[in-house]
């Protein structure tokens, strides 16, 4: 049996004050929500308080990128094990807006998949199309080339110490969610692909869906078969709003 996973996005949102605020009322609403897996995936500065805030809650914490690299000469770039020392479980790789606005290739992303799982963090690996490619026909195809990026580089059994995120580009952040139906056919997917190879690590694998996930919508995303939580952007950022998607996880 998978357990349901929920991860906040918080994306380039936040303040010191604005973040103990929501951090409080996360802390006080996850406790009485029993046995469930959630986490907030902060900006790097802001680790250090989640860290403070959270360290005895079961609300986990992360960062939403790190460098392929261990150290060295990289300006401006934060490695695994920084992320390590301020308490992350999580690290998102490959969000569609590092994909599209940074250039991350696949084959980048899979570099950064391979440098968290060395550090002992659970890299949650976003995948997903946009519009044009799924009008095109090619999700499927899309999809595979980001999944197939990290069996290359660190093999199919990589998967059973990380998450997966599939969301497609044109749900996030346009109020556009994927029908339940929609998502549950590429999650089915992304299982049955990586069933073909290990059988075992693809029926342990949680996939979360994300994609303008609200608590008007999370319930009935999460009852699909292969959808196994969220990753949740614009709604996090709301006390309530996220602990009602948590609680529908539950
Ligand atoms: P959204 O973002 O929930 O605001 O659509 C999701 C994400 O980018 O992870």
């Amino acid at each position: 049996m998978r357990r349901k996973f929920v991860a906040g996005n918080w994306k380039m949102h936040g303040s010191l004050a604005e973040n103990q605020v929501l951090l409080d009322a996360l802390n006080r609403g996850i406790a009485n929500l029993g046995q469930i897996d959630c986490a907030v995936c902060v900006p790097y500065p802001y680790l250090f308080q989640a860290q403070n805030i959270l360290h005895d809650s079961s609300l986990s914490w992360g960062a939403q990128n790190l460098s392929q690299h261990a150290k060295g000469a990289f300006t401006g770039e934060i490695s695994a094990t920084m992320l390590k020392d301020f308490g992350c479980h999580y690290v998102l790789v490959g969000h569609s807006e590092r994909r599209s606005l940074y250039g991350e290739d696949s084959v980048l992303v899979a570099q950064k998949f391979k440098a968290a799982q060395a550090s002992n963090l659970i890299p949650i690996l976003c995948v997903g199309e946009t519009l044009a490619q799924r009008e095109q026909g090619v999700t499927e195809a899309v999809v595979s080339e980001q999944l197939d990026a990290v069996v290359l580089l660190c093999g199919v059994e990589a998967y059973s110490r990380a998450v997966v995120a599939y969301e497609p580009v044109w749900a996030i952040g346009t109020g556009k969610t994927a029908s339940p139906q929609q998502a549950q056919e590429v999650h089915q997917f992304i299982r049955r692909k990586l069933a073909a190879r290990a059988a075992t690590v693809a029926e342990q694998l949680r996939i979360l869906y994300g994609g303008s996930v609200k608590a008007a919508n999370s319930n009935e995303l999460f009852t699909m078969p292969d959808i196994d939580g969220g990753l949740i952007g614009g709604a996090s950022l709301d006390a309530e709003e996220f602990l009602k998607i948590c609680s529908s996880a539950h």
